[in-house]
Formats: C-alpha cells, sequence, structure tokens
C-alpha cells in the first residue's frame, strides 16, 4: 500500500502485523528494555522493516539506533522514516544524495475520538475538511495521520519540536496533500501523498534534494 505512494528511487517494506520475527541488535533492544510488550512488538516490527528497506539498497544489516527525540538513526547516506499501528508497520528509505528528509505515518482509517480534531487542527483545516465528501476515508483521522507525517520529515531537518497549529494542511480527494508550515524554518512547506485501504490511511512526505529550498 505505501509504495502506491512514494515517487521512485526510494524503497519501503510493510508488515500487515505488528510481530514480525525479528531479533534485534542488543543495542537496539536496550532502546526498549523497559517498555511494555506491545511497544517492544512495534520497534521491532518497524526495524524489520527499515532492514528490509534498506537491504533493497544494499545496505547490510546493521541496528537502526535513535537520534534526537526519537527520530530514527539511519546508516550514514541514508534518510527513511517509519510508522507503526496495529496490526501495520512500514519503513521507507532513500538516498540522502538524493532525498532530503522523509515522513510516512499509518493510523487506522476510523475518526478520532472526541475532542481529538480541535486538538490537532487549525480553525480553516476542520472548515475544508467539512467540506470534503463524506464516506470512502475518514478525513480527520487523515488529517491528523498528515501532520504526524509532517513532523517526521520536519524534525530531521529542523532537530526541533513543531506543533499541530503550527502547520496548515490541505487534503485532496485525489489522493494528494500540501501542507504550509507557519514557522520560520529549513522549509515552508511539503507535498505528500496519502492512501485509504483495509481499513488504513497512510500519508507519505518525499522531499528531493533538488526540490529543497532555502526556508523562509
Ligand atoms: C513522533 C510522532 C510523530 C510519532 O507518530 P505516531 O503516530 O505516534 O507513531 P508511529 O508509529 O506512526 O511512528 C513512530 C515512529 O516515528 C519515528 N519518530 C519518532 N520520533 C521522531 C522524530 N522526532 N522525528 C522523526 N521520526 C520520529 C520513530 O521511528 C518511531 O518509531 P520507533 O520509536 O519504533 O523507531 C508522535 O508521537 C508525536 O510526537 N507527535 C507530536 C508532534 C507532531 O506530530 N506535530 C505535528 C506537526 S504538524
Amino acid at each position: 500500500m505505501i509504495d502506491q505512494i512514494l515517487p521512485a528511487g526510494l524503497t519501503a517494506w510493510a508488515e500487515r502485523r505488528d510481530d514480525a520475527p525479528v531479533e534485534l541488535y542488543p543495542e537496539e533492544a536496550a532502546l526498549v528494555a523497559r517498555a511494555v510488550e506491545k511497544r517492544r512488538r512495534e520497534f521491532a516490527t518497524g526495524r524489520w522493516c527499515a532492514r528490509k528497506a534498506l537491504a533493497q539498497l544494499g545496505v547490510p544489516p546493521a541496528p537502526v539506533l535513535q537520534g534526537e527525540r526519537g527520530s530514527p538513526r539511519w546508516p550514514a547516506g541514508f534518510v527513511g522514516s517509519i510508522t507503526h499501528c496495529p496490526g501495520y508497520a512500514a519503513a521507507v528509505v532513500g538516498r540522502s544524495a538524493l532525498i532530503k528528509t522523509i515522513g510516512v505515518d499509518a493510523e487506522p482509517d476510523e475518526a478520532l475520538p472526541e475532542g481529538v480534531l480541535d486538538a490537532i487542527s487549525l480553525p480553516g483545516e476542520r472548515d475544508r475538511i467539512a467540506e470534503l465528501k463524506p464516506g470512502g476515508v475518514s478525513w480527520d483521522r487523515l488529517l491528523f495521520c498528515v501532520k504526524e507525517a509532517v513532523y517526521k520529515a520536519w524534525f530531521p531537518l529542523a532537530q526541533r519540536w513543531l506543533d499541530f497549529t503550527e502547520a496548515d494542511a490541505v487534503l485532496r480527494p485525489d489522493g494528494t496533500f500540501t501542507v504550509r508550515l507557519l514557522v520560520d524554518g529549513p522549509v515552508s512547506g511539503f507535498e505528500g501523498r496519502w492512501r485509504a485501504e483495509s481499513n488504513l490511511v497512510v500519508a507519505a512526505i518525499v522531499l528531493r534534494s533538488a526540490d529543497a529550498g532555502s526556508g523562509r
């Protein structure tokens, strides 16, 4: 599902489960040693996807550790992004010579719990999704999914927090979206693609080095 919304030149690996049979490297296992079982399983399945995606680019198996604020630390020369939600995990990677940053997110395709939409959206975003045709996809959940993908793409470039109120997303029924960042930083916005299938929504942002501007 995720590879259908990626441009050429990237590799992805997805699993429709959260218990891939992966043996973590000791340094990876140490990162989740004190976590609950569910967290250990999703972390391991994400690492499994990362290994498989990197292998397709010829990268030998190696630990994927954590950088600042939980971001995955990719082997030198590569960038990528990991997501997991119940019953699904995926990793997308690319060469940093070509790709500046990647952000992917997957969510169950169901309405957000009461009150969450107001917390994660701007009034204009709420107005726009209210005008989109109901059915087919949970637009409120997709908005959340897109904004999580934005954070994952933003963080490796900016190395700082981005609030839900600091990005303004326009979702389109044709499977694309545009995001304008409302803070100064290394980029002024992102373009991305989304897809809904089998009770899941996924969003992917891929910023090519050639398309990366100099910020605002
Ligand atoms: C970090 C965050 C985006 C993760 O999203 P999520 O839907 O909760 O969880 P997912 O399973 O999809 O993604 C988790 C993966 O994201 C990656 N991730 C975590 N922090 C990250 C960061 N700072 N930068 C990039 N990737 C990060 C990790 O690979 C993580 O999996 P792992 O810990 O097993 O390696 C979310 O928890 C969060 O903190 N959101 C608040 C910030 C935000 O979204 N702002 C909106 C800006 S418009």
